[in-house]
């Protein structure tokens, strides 16, 4: 039996952090070994927010697939591939606007989110409007079985979802409804400074950081804040040093740190230098993969071009029988 496909998208935002390999990426590493898999760098919906400076979407473009690609992302196994050189799925989503009524797109929840919390972009422009539509017609352009998200994204899918029925409905069945693929323990990593992390809020940990990055960022992280002498006994599980330690450490240690945290037993800056060095360790692999990738320039641009011409054919005969089904070629 064919394998069944799945598609993934990342906006390229710049380096990825521990938030995206501990919220998704593990899990697109797993995928690759089972699914006929697509990932894809959504250049055109980071557009569509940074569509008055656009100038590093390229860059950001081409360090996301050296750091997939580190990370275990295999071009041999999976196909790595950039949206905007796929223009068939803005087709796609041509027919797509057909179908969908605009108080769909109104509704979304990103969409209210963004345009009431957002104020230093203007984000007004049909594009950012449609970009849960493009979503949709990123994901059927392949007719793909399983989406792995985060769960973040789960409303997305479900428009994806109604806009494929509505397109059954109007032109016949042929396009898939995808489902969500959510990660078992999809972690939600906590930044240096207790939010979520996020490049946009500062508080990042980067998969590519060097040891003398990785021991700033978190000699100077914020720990449990009612702990503010070291003979105060201390809550780990509050404490975003704690959180990020157990995601990597020994189970020993962690339980270790636990313990002597909460009856003050030990300070939170021993327990920064033990996450300083196991961080260190653990992201080691990674930064020797990433800065030998670098010294091969151009080589993100080749693993783009080669996932283009594997996703071409895929692309075209979905969209074949598409134009078929809405009847501007013969059936
Ligand atoms: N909206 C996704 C995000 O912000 C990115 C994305 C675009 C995507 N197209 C997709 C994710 C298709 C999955 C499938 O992370």
């Amino acid at each position: 039996m064919a394998r069944k496909r799945i598609l993934t998208g990342y906006r390229p935002t710049g380096k990825l952090h521990l938030g995206h390999w501990f919220g998704n990426l593990q899990n697109m590493l797993a995928l690759q070994e089972e699914y006929d898999a697509f990932y894809f760098v959504a250049d055109w919906h980071a557009m569509t927010s940074m569509w008055a400076d656009t100038g590093d979407i390229r860059l950001y473009t081409e360090e996301q697939v050296l750091d997939w690609i580190a990370a275990g992302l295999d071009p041999a196994k999976c196909t790595i591939y950039r949206q905007s050189d796929v223009p068939e799925v803005a087709e796609l989503a041509m027919y797509f606007t057909m179908v969908t009524p605009m108080s769909w797109l109104e509704r979304v929840p990103s969409y209210k989110e963004q345009r009431e919390q957002i104020s230093d972009k203007d984000l007004g422009n049909v594009g950012f409007f449609l970009y849960p539509l493009l979503q949709a017609a990123d994901i059927t352009i392949v007719n793909a079985d399983l989406v792995p998200v985060g769960e973040d994204q789960l409303p997305h899918l479900e428009l994806t979802r109604e806009i494929v029925r509505r397109f059954t409905n109007t032109y016949g069945e042929f396009l898939k409804e995808p489902a969500a693929l959510i990660p078992k323990e999809g972690a939600r990593v906590p930044g240096t400074d207790g939010r979520k992390m996020s490049k946009s809020y500062g508080n990042a940990i980067f998969i590519s950081d060097s040891p003398d990055e990785i021991s700033a960022k978190v000699m100077s992280m914020l720990t449990d804040p009612a702990r503010k002498l070291k003979t105060d006994p201390g809550d780990p599980d509050i404490c975003p040093l704690h959180q990020i330690h157990k995601l990597i450490g020994e189970p020993g240690v962690i339980a270790e740190f636990d313990s002597c945290c909460r009856v003050a037993g030990c300070g939170c800056v021993s327990h920064k230098q033990k996450l300083v060095a196991d961080l260190t360790a653990y992201l080691a692999p990674f930064r020797e993969r990433r800065s030998e990738l670098a010294t091969r320039p151009g080589y993100a641009w080749e693993v783009l071009d080669g996932g283009a011409a594997r996703v071409r054919p895929v692309v075209n005969q979905v969209l074949e029988t598409v134009r078929r089904l809405v009847k501007l070629d013969e059936v």
